[in-house]
């Protein structure tokens, strides 16, 4: 399974704050807006990724993330020059993702919830053709929105409908077999100029190989694209980690986890940061007695937040 973040855009919506900088790199709270939809694919246990931006934000994300190897993973960049729209990526990546299966995440999306990794990890492990996260919300005319019967099976999908069918968005979430690229080339600009991802998501409808998994009330699902809702996003990662003491998202806490880096590579980041608060939870995870090697196997690790017999 190959990992794409889709971090491209021109993030008008945010405007100033993004007139020279691009959104993906403005900070929910502690950290950059692009390691949460980072965080999510690591933690499903995908370690060849392609970040995709536009030609001039390209050096900034591999300025900040560099070719992956310090978290033990792959980067690579690659660039979409217009905001044409989320299909596009898959062509921009088809030889990344050649024969592999592939799973999309945007860069402005956060995930959250107890046991959300568990139900990642099962839905690419019985993954078959396409498969789409349901979330609901009270406003699905701003979202690509999912009607579905009462056993799961999609009925209908509609971008952006003003009149909605359902409650569910289609979050920024996305898993493929390799014929995304194919079916992506094949279709035609929308109204708002952009090829939809909801377009891509008809095209394994039409043959009924597109199966929505949802998100219950537990899980929080945010898109980071609006003043408010950064805010937000922002205040929710402040009001858990200050809470439960654990940082969301801290992509050196997850390859040590992972068993990606060693103790020495976590002291490194820590000391490399050390003056903030960053840098001094990765000494403290770098100082616990129960590193990685204390469980049997990385996925008993409870600290990955896995959750048993979901
Ligand atoms: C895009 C998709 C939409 C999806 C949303 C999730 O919307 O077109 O189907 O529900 O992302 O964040 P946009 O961000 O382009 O408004």
């Amino acid at each position: 399974m190959k990992g794409i973040i889709l971090a491209g855009g021109s993030g008008t919506r945010l405007s100033p704050s993004t007139n020279s900088i691009n959104k993906h790199l403005l900070a929910v709270y502690d950290k950059p807006m692009i390691y949460y939809p980072l965080s999510v694919l690591m933690l499903a246990g995908m370690k060849e990724i392609m970040v995709i931006s536009t030609p001039a934000d390209r050096p900034r994300f591999e300025e900040l993330l560099g070719d992956g190897s310090e978290l033990g993973i792959s980067l690579s960049y690659e660039e979409q020059v217009e905001p044409n729209g989320i299909p596009e990526a898959f062509m921009i990546a088809e030889d990344f993702i050649g024969k592999d299966d592939v799973t999309l995440i945007l860069g402005d999306n956060i995930f959250y919830g107890q046991g959300f990794t568990t139900l990642l990890r099962n839905a690419i492990k019985h993954h078959k053709h396409a498969t789409v996260f349901g979330y609901r919300v009270k406003d699905p005319e701003r979202f690509g929105v999912v009607e579905f019967d009462h056993q799961q099976k999609v009925i209908s999908l509609e971008e952006k409908p003003v009149e909605p069918r359902s409650d569910f968005a289609v979050t920024g979430l996305y898993i493929y077999d390799h014929r995304a690229a194919s079916f992506a080339r094949k279709l035609s600009f929308s109204k708002r100029g952009e090829l939809e991802i909801t377009d891509l998501n008809k095209e394994y409808l039409k043959r009924e190989e597109l199966d929505v998994q949802l998100l219950g009330r537990g899980f929080a699902w945010m898109d980071a694209g609006t003043h408010d809702s950064l805010f937000d996003a922002a205040e929710f990662v402040k009001n858990i980690q200050q809470r439960q003491g654990f940082k969301l998202a801290c992509l050196e806490e997850i390859s040590y986890y992972m068993g990606y880096i060693d103790n020495e590579m976590l002291m490194k980041k820590g000391k490399s940061m050390e003056k903030n608060d960053y840098g001094k939870y990765l000494l403290e995870i770098a100082g616990r007695k129960h590193t990685q090697q204390y469980w049997e196997s990385i996925d008993q690790n409870p600290m990955l937040g896995l959750v048993e017999n979901e």
